[in-house]
C-alpha cells in the first residue's frame, strides 16, 4: 500500500521554498511535492539541482493565480495539502510596484483557497509573516495576539492573506495553519535582500546602500529552522492556528554589515548611507514560545556558526550569484540605487 502524502509546495524555486523542498526530499521519504511555481526573477531551477531527478518530486511552471491549473493539480494527484510559499516578497519592490504584490500575495492565496475547497484537499498551510505586526519601538515582541498593523504594500498583501485564509477555515471548515516568521538567512536568498546583497557588493568592491541610519532591527533565524517549522506546525499543528517563529536573535543592519565586510576583509569606507526606504519598519522582534512549548520546536542553527556556514556558501558558489545577478538584476540595481 501506497503511504506516501502529496504536498503541492508553490513557489518552490524561491529561497525558502527551495530550502524546504530540498530537505523534505532528502529527510521525508513519507512525502511527494509538487512544486508550482512560474519562476519569476526571484525563481531559479538551479537552486533544486541537488534533488530535482529524485521520483519524489516533480516540478509544474505554472502560476497560482491559475485556478484551473490548480484544480487540474489538485484533482489529479489527490493532493493531501498545499504549503504555500509563492510571493512576491521584496518590501521595496512593492512601493515601486505593488499591483503584482495583490496579484498574486493575495489573489493567488484566494485562488489556492478556493481550490482545495472544491478539491477536498484537507490542509493548508500559508507562509506569512512577522511584517504583518508592523513595526516595534525599543521594547517588546510580536505574540501571535499582537495586533495586525502592516506598513509596506508587501505586508499589507501578506495581512490580507492571512485574513482569507483564517476566513476560509471559519467558514469552509478547510483545515488551516499560518506560520509567521521573522527575517530568514541562509543558502539561495536572491540579492536584493540585505545579507546577499550587501555580500555580493562588498565582495565587488562596490559600495554598500544602507537605509537611514543602518540601525533598524532585524531579528534572524536560518532558513533551515523555518522549513523545520513550517513541516512541524503543518504535520502537528491545531487547524486555525497561527504560529510566530524566531530564534530571539535581533541585530541591527550595521550590525549584520560588519560582520560580512570582517569575513571578507573589506573597509568600513564601502559603506554609504543612502536615502530610507519609504516608511521603513523600525524593529521586528519574535515572541516564538508557542511552537516552541505546544510543539517542541526550537532552533537548532546558532547564529555565529550559521552566518558563517552562510557567507561561505555565498563566497563558493560565485556562479550562482553571478547567474542570478545577470540580465534583468542589473536594471533593477540601477534603478533602485544609482540615483538615491
Ligand atoms: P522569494 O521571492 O525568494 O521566492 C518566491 C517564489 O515564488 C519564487 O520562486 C517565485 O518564482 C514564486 N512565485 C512568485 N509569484 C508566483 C506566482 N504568481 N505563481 C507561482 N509562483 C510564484 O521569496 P522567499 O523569501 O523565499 O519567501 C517565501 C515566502 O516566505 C513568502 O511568502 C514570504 O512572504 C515568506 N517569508 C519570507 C521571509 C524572508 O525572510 N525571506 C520571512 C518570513 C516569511
Ligand atoms: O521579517 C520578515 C521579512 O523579512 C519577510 O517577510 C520579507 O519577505 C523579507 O524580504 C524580509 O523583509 P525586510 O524588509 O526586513 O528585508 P530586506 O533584506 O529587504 O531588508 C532588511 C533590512 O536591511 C531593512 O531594515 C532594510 C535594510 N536594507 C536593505 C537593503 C536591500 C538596507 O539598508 N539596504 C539595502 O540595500
Amino acid at each position: 500500500m501506497n503511504t506516501q502524502k502529496t504536498i503541492l509546495v508553490t513557489g518552490g524555486c524561491g529561497f525558502i521554498g527551495s530550502n524546504f523542498v530540498t530537505m523534505l526530499i532528502e529527510e521525508h521519504p513519507e512525502f511527494k511535492v509538487i512544486n508550482l511555481d512560474s519562476l519569476t526573477y526571484a525563481g531559479n531551477l538551479e537552486n533544486l539541482e541537488d534533488i530535482m531527478d529524485e521520483p519524489q518530486y516533480e516540478f509544474i511552471r505554472g502560476d497560482i493565480c491559475d485556478e484551473n491549473l490548480v484544480s487540474k493539480i489538485l484533482s489529479e494527484n489527490k493532493v493531501d495539502g498545499i504549503i504555500n510559499f509563492a510571493a512576491e516578497s521584496h518590501v521595496d519592490r512593492s512601493i515601486s510596484g505593488p499591483k503584482v504584490f495583490v496579484d498574486t500575495n493575495i489573489t493567488g492565496t484566494l485562488v489556492l483557497l478556493q481550490q482545495a475547497v472544491a478539491n477536498k484537499t484537507k490542509r493548508f498551510l500559508q507562509v506569512s509573516t512577522d511584517e504583518v505586526y508592523g513595526s516595534l519601538g525599543d521594547d517588546g515582541e510580536f505574540t501571535e495576539e499582537s495586533p495586525i498593523k502592516p506598513n509596506s504594500p508587501y505586508s499589507v498583501s501578506k495581512a490580507s492573506a492571512d485574513y482569507f485564509v483564517q476566513a476560509y477555515q471559519h467558514t469552509y471548515g478547510l483545515e488551516t495553519i499560518i506560520t509567521r516568521c521573522s527575517n530568514n538567512y541562509g543558502r539561495y536568498q536572491f540579492p536584493e535582500k540585505l545579507i546577499p546583497l550587501m555580500f555580493n557588493n562588498a565582495r565587488t568592491n562596490k559600495k554598500l546602500p544602507v537605509y537611514g541610519d543602518g540601525k533598524n532591527v532585524r531579528d534572524w533565524i536560518h532558513v533551515y529552522d523555518h522549513c523545520r517549522a513550517i513541516l512541524l506546525a503543518y504535520s502537528m499543528g491545531e487547524s486555525g492556528n497561527i504560529y510566530n517563529v524566531g530564534a530571539d536573535c535581533e541585530k541591527t543592519n550595521l550590525e549584520i554589515i560588519n560582520l560580512i565586510l570582517t569575513y571578507l576583509g573589506k573597509p568600513e569606507s564601502l559603506i554609504e548611507f543612502v536615502k530610507d526606504r519609504l516608511g521603513h519598519d523600525q524593529r521586528y522582534a519574535i515572541d516564538s514560545s508557542k511552537i516552541r512549548n505546544t510543539l517542541g520546536w526550537k532552533p537548532t542553527v546558532d547564529f555565529d556558526s550559521g552566518i558563517i556556514k552562510t557567507l561561505s556558501w555565498y563566497y563558493n558558489n560565485k556562479d550562482w550569484v553571478d547567474n542570478v545577478t545577470s540580465g534583468e538584476y542589473k536594471n533593477y540595481y540601477s534603478e533602485m540605487y544609482e540615483n538615491r
